[in-house]
């Protein structure tokens, strides 16, 4: 799903500038004599003849704002008469009045920007021809095994055909090595979308705090939240997470169909895809709107932490500095109530805080939730740079019957997550519209009238 700004044939509100400075780019690094292959995504059955909804697979996306299945983009830097050539399905007047409009070889040249496009039907006839005019071929293997399988077959026509002088490409390399890499530097275009999705997933949780109470089952706050998405022309980027009491300690918990009851927490993790670009937020609060002591001095610590994780977010730092950051507070604040017993330093050494916190603090995000970018140069963590978005997103998680706990700490489970953008100088929380301070989330809950 791609959010309110596309057109009814599902064209990209990036301007078609943005795909061409990205397609130029790649075919900058790959210098003259390669020749880039990238299939679109393929269409996937849900249950017999049900399609799950279409989405574009991001790479291909990202260099072709092209939103149909059943493509190849093919890039051949320097080539004279295209560089860029677009396989795609043709024109079918009887098909397009089931399935809506096809751009056509037509559309691709005049709407996308390609400077030649065929049928793809024609692709095993007209591929292997421009693969050997070429010395390296930069592909992606391993995502596709049905595609892998049709590329191998072009080089090995290739090489049957060595004697009569065909010529066969002397290197493979991996694309998605340079295209990775390309995304994880946001554009100003990029970071708009993403400040917009941010928004509106900010908005769906804003909604969600609102009309939680006691009494409720947890697939009504995900409706509250795909109501929000879906107003906004948005779908989710991932199943929501909507756990409460015990479900809050369930990290990929996604049924959302338990009774929510007084005195529980609830955690709710979800995100959405606004113009293909991912937001990914999570929140926790009392489903009576207001946080017992416990609750209370958990999340406290959680948030903590999750500030002083963003604050390490700037360039220059590594990509292991907001976990570390967290860490360190999340041991301290463990200690301080009793949960961990032992030196500071020591429990952080032997990662005492794991069998509360047991997941890292972040990730990249952008096309994909879960971004692509390398976290290691070498050895070494990354350096942060202005562009990259990464999320920040520490908790605290204590089971039912977690040994040497005391039962009053059981079914917490705290994570607050924002999405940060690296900025010039410093960091900007691209999420901070959904509330975190236990202070304004009561506010919140009590005005909605959920408070006795
Ligand atoms: N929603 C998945 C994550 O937080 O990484
Ligand atoms: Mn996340
Ligand atoms: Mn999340």
């Amino acid at each position: 799903m791609r959010g309110s700004l596309t057109d009814s044939h599902g064209m990209t509100a990036l301007n078609q500038k943005e795909f061409a400075r990205r397609r130029k780019q790649l075919m900058r690094m790959m210098g003259p004599g390669g020749i880039a292959i990238l299939p679109a995504a393929p269409v996937k059955l849900r249950n017999r003849d049900v399609e799950h909804d279409y989405r574009q697979e991001s790479d291909f996306h990202y260099l072709t704002g092209f939103a149909e299945p059943e493509a190849v983009l093919v890039l051949i830097p320097g080539r004279k008469q295209a560089e860029y050539i677009l396989f795609c399905r043709e024109r079918d007047p009887l098909r397009e009045t089931w399935d809506g409009a096809r751009a056509g070889q037509d559309g691709a040249v005049a709407d996308y920007g390609a400077d030649d496009s065929f049928p793809i039907g024609d692709v095993d006839d007209i591929l292997p021809g421009l693969i050997e005019q070429c010395e390296r071929v930069y592909y992606t293997l391993g995502v596709s095994p049905e595609f892998d399988q049709q590329v191998v077959s072009w080089v090995q026509q290739l090489r049957s055909q060595a004697n009569r002088g065909t010529h066969t490409p002397q290197e493979f390399i991996a694309l998605d090595h340079l295209l990775h890499d390309m995304r994880l530097y946001k554009s100003r275009a990029e970071i708009s979308a993403m400040k917009k999705s941010a928004k509106i997933a900010a908005q769906a949780h804003v909604r969600a705090i609102k009309s939680c109470q006691p009494g409720m089952r947890e697939y009504e706050i995900h409706a509250d939240l795909i109501h929000e998405f879906r107003r906004h022309g948005c779908a989710p980027s991932y199943s929501p997470i909507v756990g409460s009491g015990p479900n809050s300690c369930v990290l990929h918990y996604n049924q959302n169909d338990r009774l929510m009851e007084d005195g529980e927490l609830l955690l709710v993790d979800a995100g959405c895809e606004f113009d293909y670009y991912a937001s990914d937020i999570t929140r926790t609060y009392p489903v009576n709107g207001r946080f017992s002591p416990e609750q209370k001095a958990i999340y406290e610590v959680v948030l903590k932490a999750q500030y002083s994780a963003i604050d390490k977010v700037r360039p220059g730092n590594h990509w292991n500095d907001p976990h570390d950051a967290a860490v360190k507070l999340i041991t301290a604040g463990l200690k301080d109530l009793g949960l961990l017993k032992g030196p500071l330093s020591k429990l952080i050494k032997d990662g005492a805080y794991s069998k509360f916190f047991m997941h890292r603090t972040g990730h990249w995000i952008g096309l994909d939730v879960h971004d692509v970018g390398d976290y290691k140069v070498g050895d070494e963590w990354r350096v942060l740079e202005p562009g990259m978005v990464l999320t920040i997103e520490p908790g605290i998680y204590i089971p039912a019957g977690t040994k040497g706990v005391a039962k009053k700490w059981w079914n917490i489970g705290v994570r607050i997550e924002d999405d940060v953008l690296v900025t010039k100088d410093g960091y900007d929380v691209l999420s901070d519209g959904a509330p975190k301070e236990v202070a304004v989330i009561e506010k919140l809950m009590a005005r909605a009238g959920k408070v006795a």
